[in-house]
């Protein structure tokens, strides 16, 4: 027992040692050249010699995102794209607005988890878990000021509870986390995916898909 506690205990220490998300810097700056054609992991540096306070910021956080749309939500990113200085440090973060009772719907961030706070209003939240973990819904209602995690890989939302317009700062740990909205991947594929293999898939008739596949799926 106490050595399959110990070997435990070391199986825990090796897969926290393996397990970082966006890789560590192995400079002190690697400010991305956005403009650069070449592919890698992340961006290309530009030269730390031509570094300056402006690729390490981004004006404008204050400003409301515009919810006139179907889901009544606006994400502002701040990610490597919009702050160069970002490349290689693994983290963001994002200003999500709210109209009343707009939602950001289901969606998942591959490469990050995140942490969110409410600024003003109210909102349901909550997260799914895997197949293996029963798809067990994890649900809270957050007002100002309340601090909510919604762990990377797992399918999440928020919705504005309130009649007046709700607002949160999200921080991400990636650069670049990603964002893959569960309906628009699923329905509003380029090109669509076969009407007959989402029909089998979702337990729905082909006319069902095929409406769903003429919306607009709205990337809040
Ligand atoms: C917000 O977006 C809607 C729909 O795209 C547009 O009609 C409206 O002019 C925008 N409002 C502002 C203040 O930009
Ligand atoms: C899985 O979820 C169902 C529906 O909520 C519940 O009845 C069941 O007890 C859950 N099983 C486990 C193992 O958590």
């Amino acid at each position: 027992m106490a050595a399959r506690i110990l070997l435990l205990v070391l199986l825990s220490f090796t897969t926290t040692l393996i397990h970082a998300y966006d890789p560590s810097p192995l400079q002190d700056i690697c400010v991305a050249d956005l403009k650069s054609p070449v592919f890698v992991n992340g961006r290309v540096c530009k030269d730390p010699k031509l570094a300056k306070a402006d690729d390490f910021f981004f004006e404008g956080l204050d400003k409301p995102g515009n919810t006139s749309n179907n889901v009544g939500s606006k994400v502002t990113p701040v990610f490597v794209d919009q702050i160069a200085g970002l490349n290689t440090l693994g983290i963001s973060l994002a200003r999500i607005d709210f109209a009343p009772y707009g939602e950001n719907p289901p969606h998942t961030h591959p490469r990050a988890t995140e942490i969110l706070t409410v600024i003003e209003g109210r909102l349901y939240v909550g997260f799914v878990l895997s197949n293996q973990n029963n798809n067990s819904l994890i649900t809270k209602v957050l007002n100002k000021g309340d601090v909510f995690v919604f762990p990377i890989g797992l399918i999440h939302f928020q919705a504005n509870i309130g009649h007046t317009p709700a607002v949160a700062i999200a921080a991400l740990n990636s650069q670049n986390p990603g964002v893959i909205t569960i309906a628009n991947s699923i329905f509003g594929s380029n090109p669509p995916i076969s009407d007959k293999i989402l029909a089998k898939a979702f337990q729905l008739d082909n006319k069902v898909i095929d409406y769903l596949q003429a919306q607009f799926w709205v990337d809040p």
